[in-house]
């Protein structure tokens, strides 16, 4: 018998540019990911954002959607360059109203919105002064994050400021993947320590201006040793400090893991103190992405961090090539608990990417592994919660499949499938399932697997 607190929330997840398309409608400027989808040769089959779900003209069936699976929260992100087209001074009102709308929308069927104001879609006209190169990018997102404080405060009471700065930084700066596509070992320690002193500088402008709660959302992925052999063991515990503790040793405890600087080498800067205070500021709840684990070994052919992850014989593996393993969305969150002194935490997104089978049964579409990793996943947030872990809501990415990024449109991760011809939205036994899950409050996880 599992049940989950009264006030759980109970969400789904999207991203600005992931869904909404028309990336420059009423008067909004290019982002960096419209400029590298236009770009040749970055993003499988040509892949760009300029229709994804349609999302910008159909958010209202959007939010019937997560109506009628009983959802009660929703995170999605704002796109900076639809409310600031330059990314700094001129406001654009229109783009400001399309998530007042949207926001108003979801309160009225009792949705309560949280909201990621950088989900990686920087305006471009920033990124041509240097984008997160620049120290002065603080300032500006804290500039734009004020703008909408001011407009949507109080009815949205759960703001994150950035989603995974390490994926910004390893996809942006160090491997090249994703937007602004560079690669550079000397410039990724610089994109994350500005990151994390926007994150902070907009976390000041709310203490000042808004009325309810701010935090971070970061992607943990734990690292395991694949033996006891201390080569293993160190090679894990630079993996570990390098995409785990990144980010939320300076947050929480107010410096950077020792192991980056050994990593990085002589690309890593010598940081001024004062930064260190202002990052550390306290944060009300933190945001937890979780989809996969690392078995890790010494690897010395990783320039970086001499270290790799095992493939794991008799594992489920996700069509993005990521390990099934649940246990470990118990583990990282009991380890926040534990290394960070129990912060209110929601696990901000968790799914999986499989091959939809064709439907069966007219519209069905049934998608088991889907069913299957929710369903251990939930079940994993429970026993979180039972060993003392203040998780406050579960989000599913994603509601709708959509652009995975340099992926394009390959890889599916909605529990409601899109057909990109047509539009058509059709629900998957995983929403179903969902569905289900919510109205029992969580017990139908922990229910035999039964068709929906
Ligand atoms: C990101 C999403 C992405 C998902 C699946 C997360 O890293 O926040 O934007 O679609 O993972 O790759």
């Amino acid at each position: 018998m599992i049940e989950f607190p009264q006030h759980f929330l109970w969400g789904t997840a999207t991203s600005a540019y992931q869904i909404e398309g028309s990336p420059l409608a009423d008067g909004a400027g290019p982002s960096i990911w419209h400029r590298f989808t236009h770009t040749p040769n970055l993003v499988r089959d040509g892949a760009t954002g300029d229709v994804a779900c349609d999302h910008y003209r159909r958010f209202l069936d959007d939010v019937g959607l997560m109506r009628d699976l009983g959802t009660n929260a929703y995170r999605f992100s704002i796109s900076w360059s639809r409310v600031m087209p330059q990314g700094r001074n001129a406001v654009n009102p229109a783009g400001l109203d399309f998530y007042d709308r949207l926001v108003d929308a979801l309160l009225a069927h009792g949705i309560e919105p949280m909201v990621t104001l950088y989900h990686w879609d920087l305006p471009a006209a920033l990124d041509d002064l240097g984008g997160w190169l620049n120290p002065e990018i603080a300032r500006w997102f804290a500039e734009y994050a004020a703008v909408v404080f001011r407009r949507l405060d109080g009815r949205v009471k759960l703001w994150a400021t950035l989603n995974e700065p390490w994926v910004v930084t390893n996809g942006g700066y160090l491997y090249g993947a994703l937007a602004p596509g560079h690669r550079n070992r000397f410039e990724a320690p610089i994109a994350s320590h500005h990151l994390l002193r926007a994150h902070a500088e907009a976390v000041r402008v709310y203490r000042a201006e808004g009325r309810h709660r701010i935090g971070i959302v970061v992607n943990l992925e734990p690292k395991y040793p694949a033996s006891h052999d201390p080569v293993d063991r160190a090679a894990t515990a630079r993996a570990d400090a390098y995409m785990n503790r990144q980010y939320l040793d300076p947050i929480f405890r107010g410096g950077y893991p020792e192991e980056l600087a050994q990593i990085f080498g002589e690309a890593w800067p010598r940081w001024p103190a004062d930064d260190f205070a202002l990052i550390r500021q306290p944060i009300d709840f933190l945001g937890v992405n979780y989809y996969t684990r690392n078995v890790t070994r010494f690897d010395p052919h990783d320039g970086l961090l001499q270290a790799a992850p095992v493939s794991q014989k008799r594992a489920t593996y996700t069509e993005t090539g990521w390990e099934v393993f649940a246990p470990a969305l118990s583990d990282v969150l009991v380890w926040v608990k534990e290394r960070y002194g129990n912060p209110p935490t929601y696990v901000t997104e968790n799914g999986a990417a499989f091959f939809d089978p064709p439907a069966v049964e007219g519209d069905r579409l049934a998608d088991p592994l889907r069913v299957d990793y929710l369903r251990q996943h939930i079940k994993a947030v429970h026993a979180a919660i039972e060993h003392g872990v203040d998780v406050r809501g579960y989000f599913v990415w994603s509601l709708l499949d959509n652009f995975e990024w340099s992926h394009g449109y390959s890889k599916r991760f909605g529990i409601v499938h899109v057909d990109f011809d047509t539009q058509k939205r059709t629900p998957k036994d995983s929403a179903l399932f969902y569905a289900k899950v919510i109205a029992s409050k969580g017990q139908a996880a922990d229910d035999p697997p039964s068709r929906p």
